[in-house]
């Protein structure tokens, strides 16, 4: 929900700034803007649109300077313009925004009374004001970021440049995630590690009320009461290619063929001797043993894996498991009692209602465990404890490998308290995870392989269709809610799951000639149930797709049939996933929609 880049070094910033926002572009899409500073001036250039725009603009290629911000904005304050695009001027202080001001009513009448006065409709300008009124009284940019700090409320990470400070970029966070990066040319500030991936694996991840200064002479970081020091650099082990296209047409294609590698990655580090073990994780089996119950927190895609896991949960480890919505959660808490672990999923580690959540649950005595996917973020940080989904970066604003690993990492979390709770054999065990390790990728790789024409011709159907339906059991009920959003975010067609035996309690009434009708069938106790339901929309005229395991025996009863190879569950259940997705991704294809960046949306959102 918005990026931020900053640079400083002996190179050209407007390039390093501009490159370093089209990698960040997920995170917001509707505006762009630079500043930088040039012959003892800030200059800005912003306009509405995206970094294309901004890079069609005359002024840009006039610019030539080695010190400048940058950001890409995702609409919260203010409509996008170029007027509400970042960065915001005010007195010397220009500044881009991550994050909400949420007090800035009442700072902007403080402001006006004292004879300021805004342009744009955001809160960041106000945050702008702010700062230079506290440099006007300070005279030192550290002091005044402190002093502007401790009267906003809300959340934000800001890159700031002093008009009066040439060469040095400044930057502070609450809430939003900045890291600071260090290499041979200069130093960066960005939200997200993959804009400085091309440059530099050197970084340090601003912590909360940290004030950075980076100069020509490199970093330094500040904090309340503490002298100023250098940051410890931490290496990462990503590499640039792990945010680039790698000769895929889109970033969701690419995540989607990535799959079957991630799923091993994510289990193999939590198998030992064919068992389950998370002493990766550093968590043993004393604390898998004391969870009596568990309630699952999250938001989206992530909130969906979570259905998965529960029903994983409940009927391998027999542990009561309920989902919530991040959002409601802190506003409608569930019932809690001694033995309740809050489980929190999140594949950014960075949205705003999982974190909520998360620091009310701890506040409420609750111990938490985070599933998360981008390291040291501030969900992974701030939980008790921890388990990285080993993704890798996901550019696609729809999410596909970082739900596929949440999806497995929770097999793997039924599997362990499963043998903690002495649920399951350990024979059972070893199969359940050797099949997760290895037959379940291997069969996704194929079915990806060998389905693609298949999945190109019935998007061809489906891309035609305003309205359409998912329907399942089960867990294949949970997999159509998640089927149904990736078709809607991408597609834009209106798709709602439902549990199918529901269906004809009132929806069904839409069904008419010709609507899409998607059935996925891989429980085996069900399929007689499920077929039913099946005929039912049919004969109303229903154009049904039919996802199912290779040996269901009603394989008949629809238009078209997609076949899932495998004998395991958790073949068939990443299988079905990935047909899902592939419908999902071909129908926005053949409907020509902009797939990696859907409109009104942004993958990581950082704001309640
Ligand atoms: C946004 C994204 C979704 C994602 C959700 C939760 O709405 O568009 O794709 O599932 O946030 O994100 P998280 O990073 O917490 O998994």
């Amino acid at each position: 929900m918005c990026g931020i880049i900053g640079y400083i070094g002996n190179e050209n910033a407007v390039c390093k700034l501009t490159e370093g926002l089209s990698v960040l572009e997920y995170r917001g899409y509707d505006s762009v803007g630079i500043a930088v500073e040039s012959d003892g001036e800030i200059k800005t250039v912003k306009c509405r649109g995206r970094i294309d725009d901004l890079k069609k603009k005359e002024e840009l290629s006039a610019l030539s300077s080695h010190c400048g911000i940058g950001h890409t904005r995702w609409a919260t304050h203010g409509a996008p313009s170029d007027t509400n695009a970042h960065p915001h001027r005010s007195g010397r202080v220009t500044l881009v925004h991550n994050g909400i001001i949420e007090n800035y009513k009442e700072l902007k009448k403080e402001l006006e009374a004292a004879g300021k006065s805004f342009v744009s409709e955001t809160d960041s300008e106000i945050a702008a004001g702010l700062l230079d009124v506290c440099y006007l009284e300070s005279k030192d940019p550290v002091t005044a970021i402190l002093q502007c700090a401790r009267k906003l409320t809300g959340s934000y990470a800001l890159g700031i440049l002093f008009e009066d400070r040439p060469g040095e970029v400044y930057a502070v966070r609450c809430g939003s995630p900045l890291l600071l990066a260090s290499s041979e040319d200069g130093c960066y500030l960005a939200s997200d590690m993959t804009a400085f991936l091309p440059f530099t694996k050197k970084y340090y991840c601003l912590a909360e009320g940290e004030i950075a200064c980076l100069s020509a002479e490199g970093a330094t970081v500040h904090r309340d009461g503490m002298s100023a020091f250098s940051p410890a650099w931490s290496i990462t082990d990503l590499n640039a290619e792990a945010a680039q296209k790698g000769g895929y047409p889109h970033f969701m294609l690419k995540e989607i063929f990535e799959q079957p590698r991630a799923i091993v990655n994510a289990v193999s580090v939590r198998a030992r001797n064919g068992l389950p073990d998370f002493s990766h994780d550093g968590i043993d089996l004393d604390f898998w043993r004391s969870i009596q119950r568990i309630q699952i927190v999250a938001c989206g895609s992530a909130m969906h894996a979570g259905l998965v896991g529960a029903g994983l949960l409940e009927h391998y480890a027999k542990i009561p498991t309920t989902v919530h919505v991040a959002s409601e959660y802190r506003y409608n808490p569930p019932l809690s009692s001694e033995g309740t672990l809050v489980l929190l999923i999140s594949q950014s580690g960075e949205t705003a209602d999982t974190l909520a959540a998360l620091r009310y649950a701890k506040s409420a005595g609750l111990p938490t465990l985070a599933i998360v996917n981008a390291v040291e973020t501030t969900i992974a940080r701030e939980a008790d404890r921890r388990i990285y989904t080993y993704a890798g970066p996901e550019i696609a604003v729809a999410t596909t490998k970082g739900y596929c690993t949440q999806a497995a990492v929770l097999y793997m979390i039924a599997a362990q308290i499963a043998l903690a709770r002495g649920k399951m054999t350990e024979g059972h065990l070893r199969e359940m995870i050797h099949s997760l390790l290895t037959a379940a990728p291997a069969a996704m790789e194929r079915f990806l392989s060998e389905k693609r024409e298949q999945f190109v011709r019935l998007a061809g159907k489906l891309s035609k269709a305003e309205h359409m339906f998912y329907i399942g059991r089960g867990l294949d009920y949970s997999l159509s809610m998640e089927a149904s959003l990736k078709l809607k975010e991408i597609s834009y067609i209106h798709a709602e799951s439902y549990a199918a035996g529901e269906l004809k309690h009132g929806t069904i009434s839409l069904v008419e000639e010709g609507t899409p009708v998607i059935a996925i069938m891989t429980e085996r106790d069900l399929y007689d149930k499920t077929e039913s339901n099946v005929r039912e929309v049919a004969s109303r005229g229903a154009y049904v797709i039919l996802i199912c395991r290779e040996d269901a025996p009603s394989a008949k009863v629809s238009d078209d049939v997609i076949l899932l190879p495998g004998t395991s569950d958790a073949e068939t259940l990443f299988c079905a996933l990935a047909a899902v997705q592939m419908l999902a991704y071909e129908t926005a294809r053949a409907r020509g929609c902009d797939i990696d960046r859907p409109r009104n949306l942004a993958k990581s959102v950082t704001v309640e």
